[in-house]
């Protein structure tokens, strides 16, 4: 290892280490209020963002120990409209404590959003349609790790408004066959003269077409929409819990 890189190793190992000395409740209460008359302009009154970035989340770009908060909040960042709060580091510290404060009640909210959100899952019986680690029905996508893939606001519009985005393979063929019978299920393949689909109770059917007395696609989804039946809070609450749902080793 040469030494420079020793060196920043170093600083950085240390930077880790750093502990805030002012992180009582009165210093969050102190930091509060220099927060609410010199960064509350940009950064919100709760710090959930403005003109600057939101602080409340824990979610830091420019970095997230102690030590790179004090010096991004006492120096300014560089380049941007960032600007230097040129007070002793005590008072940056206090800020730094109410900043903190802030992040741990949103990962309180968070918290309670999973577990409200998980319970919401099975009262409203989306398990019925949905896998989650090996339980539940086949219908709708296995959701065991919708939390990788999908943003926040897919799920939402997912939960409100299910025909917003429906993806092929959920598309609905509904016909009738040879034999008289209504069929609808999910199409699986479609060729000039024949049509495969899975009906709802997992059947593969194959079919000519030429022997269809009715055919036709609907691009509309199977899952009922749930927009009218939850609030605007249970619906956050149900995004918590699925965001929640990813690989084993990434979840925290
Ligand atoms: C004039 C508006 C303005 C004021 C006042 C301001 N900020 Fe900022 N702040 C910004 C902007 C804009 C950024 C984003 C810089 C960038 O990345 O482009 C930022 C970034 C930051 C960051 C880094 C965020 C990250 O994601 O790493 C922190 C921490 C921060 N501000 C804290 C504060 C604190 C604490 C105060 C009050 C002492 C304050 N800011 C005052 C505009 C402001
Ligand atoms: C009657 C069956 C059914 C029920 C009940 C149901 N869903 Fe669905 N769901 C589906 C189907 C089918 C799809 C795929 C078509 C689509 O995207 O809408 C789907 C899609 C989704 C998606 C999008 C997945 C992706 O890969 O983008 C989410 C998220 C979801 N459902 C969540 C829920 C939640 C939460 C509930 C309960 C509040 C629920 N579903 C209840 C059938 C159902």
């Amino acid at each position: 290892m040469s030494r420079l890189v020793l060196l920043f190793w170093t600083l950085e190992f240390f930077a880790q280490q750093v502990k805030n000395p002012h992180s009582s409740a009165e210093d969050v209460a102190q930091g509060e209020k220099t927060f609410r008359s010199h960064c509350s302009p940009c950064h919100g009154l709760k710090g959930d963002g403005g003109r600057g970035p939101n602080l409340s989340n824990g979610v830091f770009y420019h970095g997230s120990t102690d030590a790179e908060l004090l010096t991004n909040i006492s120096d300014g960042i560089a380049g941007t409209e960032m600007p230097g709060l040129f007070y002793s580091s005590d008072r940056v510290w206090q800020v730094v404590a109410y900043i903190r404060s802030l992040n741990s009640a949103s990962e309180r909210r968070s918290q309670r959003g999973v577990e409200q959100g998980s319970m919401l899952f099975k009262n409203q019986g989306c398990g019925r349609c949905h896998r989650i680690k090996g339980h539940g029905g086949r219908m709708g996508p296995d959701l065991s790790e919708i939390g990788k893939t999908r943003a926040r606001e897919h799920l939402r519009q997912a939960i409100v408004e299910p025909d917003a985005d429906v993806r092929p393979r959920y598309w609905v063929v509904i016909l009738t066959g040879a034999d008289g019978k209504k069929y609808e299920g999910f199409l699986m393949n479609e060729d000039t003269y024949t049509v495969q689909f899975i009906d709802m109770s997992e059947q593969l059917h194959s079919m000519q077409k030429s022997e269809l007395t009715s055919y036709r696609i609907d691009k509309i989804s199977k899952m009922p929409s749930y927009g009218g039946k939850l609030t605007g809070e249970q619906v956050s609450q149900l995004v918590d819990y699925l965001s929640s749902l990813r690989p084993a080793k990434e979840s925290r």
